[in-house]
């Protein structure tokens, strides 16, 4: 091994970005050093200060995804665990719900799960193109070919359609605005995974007529780990029934849990520590501003795809078009297993990267990689030309010498 590859670069945004935002270590220290109060519980300044930063979190993601009001943001300890607690409170034996072939385990199981448990609930899998895209008729507008597609698969039971904003495993991106028009028209409850795009794309829930956005805080937000949530529409709120009820610090004469928003859905207390890194992380991209992320995490993924179009037995997998992707990247090495390919990037180049199904093996079945699975990249705001570089050298390497 040449000494030219020396370097460790992290390339697994998608599972969980790496560094964090600047000032997310230092605000969930200050938290734990200096606050340590709860929220609802105590009127004295520590606590009032910890009232005030969970207000402006929910402000600042009310305010990046367009969201109503801030009272509509809901804290979860993911989105996973957001995902869930909207099957549970939503549906009922006799629904059906239409999602992708591109969805992760965190919709595929809790839906699976649930048809188990409730016999007469159903959904159907809308398929996609090899290149991780809705399977749409590519000489009608846009709009129409969503239209004429999902038309398709509507009963008239369906109630809702839950669907990723972005693929975890090739980084393609569905059409929110067209599929919530579908949605509108046809008064469908529209749940969004924006697990992979929140933090890194423009999200307008008002425009786009999303009715439930679920979000992670530690992937594109650049925060820490075990906070997430979900952002409510005001009209899904009466539909949807908690799932866990207890204390709230609020109204605690009533037995049942209060209705008012977001306590109806956050009993028990919230992840302060958590909640002050996403503060952090949130101010970062409000003042970063998304546009400017956006541009740099595309002029990496080009920088990237340039560097390894002309690779022998490499492929990549998903749509190359820059408008189309994300700046997560899967790469198929023909003929050889993906598997110790991923193993050797790390070991004798330092490249952290993750490789198999990527907890979507739908989604791999969709893409013609299941179940060998396939090597992943995922870029951050944070890496750099010189990263992308390397990280381009150290794959044509391991294709000429494996
Ligand atoms: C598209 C998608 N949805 C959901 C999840 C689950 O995220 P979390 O583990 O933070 O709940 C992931 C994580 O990889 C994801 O990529």
């Amino acid at each position: 091994m040449s000494m030219m590859f020396n370097q460790r670069v992290y390339l697994n945004n998608a599972a969980t970005s790496f560094p964090k935002a600047p000032g997310v270590a230092e605000a969930v220290a200050g938290y734990i050093t200096d606050i340590g109060s709860n929220i609802h519980r105590g009127q004295y300044k520590e606590a009032l200060a910890a009232e005030e930063t969970v207000l402006e979190t929910r402000e600042l993601l009310c305010a990046l995804f367009h969201a109503p009001k801030p009272e509509n943001v809901v804290f979860h300890k993911n989105i996973t665990e957001s995902l869930n607690l909207l099957i549970l409170g939503i549906f009922k034996p006799g629904d059906h719900v239409l999602i992708s072939s591109m969805e992760h385990n965190a919709i595929i199981r809790p839906l699976n799960h649930f048809t188990r448990n409730n016999p007469g609930f159903s959904y159907s899998v809308l398929p996609c193109t090899a290149d991780g895209s809705l399977s749409l008729d590519g000489k009608l507008p846009l709009q129409e070919a969503v239209d004429q597609f999902m038309l398709k698969f509507l009963r008239p039971n369906t109630k809702a359609v839950m669907i990723t904003h972005a693929s975890n495993v090739c980084g393609t991106i569905f059409p929110l605005k067209e599929i919530g028009a579908f949605c509108q028209r046809h008064h469908l409850l529209f749940i969004v995974d924006s697990a992979q795009t929140a933090g890194h794309l423009e999200i307008d829930m008002q425009e786009t007529g999303i009715h439930a956005l679920g979000f992670t805080g530690h992937k594109g937000l650049l925060g820490p780990q075990g906070i997430g949530g979900i952002v409510l529409a005001d009209q899904i709120i009466p539909l949807f029934q908690p799932v866990i009820v207890g204390g709230s610090g609020s109204h605690s004469e009533n037995p049942y849990q209060p209705n008012d928003m977001p306590d109806k859905y956050e009993a028990g207390t919230p992840n302060l520590p958590g909640i002050y890194g996403l503060h952090a992380s949130l101010n970062y991209i409000r003042t970063t501003g998304l546009q400017t992320i956006r541009d740099k995490e595309m002029k990496l993924t080009s920088k990237l795809i340039d560097n390894l179009q002309n690779a022998k037995g490499l492929k990549l997998i998903g749509s190359p078009d820059l408008d189309q992707r994300t700046a997560v990247l899967s790469f198929d090495f023909i003929g050889k297993d993906n598997a110790l390919i991923s193993y050797k990037l790390e070991k004798d180049y330092g490249l952290i990267n993750r490789c198999g199904l990527h907890c979507s093996p739908l989604a791999h079945q969709t893409l013609g990689t299941f179940p060998r699975g396939a090597v992943r990249l995922s870029l951050s705001c944070f890496n750099t030309l010189e990263e992308i570089d390397y990280a381009s050298k150290a794959i044509l390497s391991v294709c000429r010498s494996s």
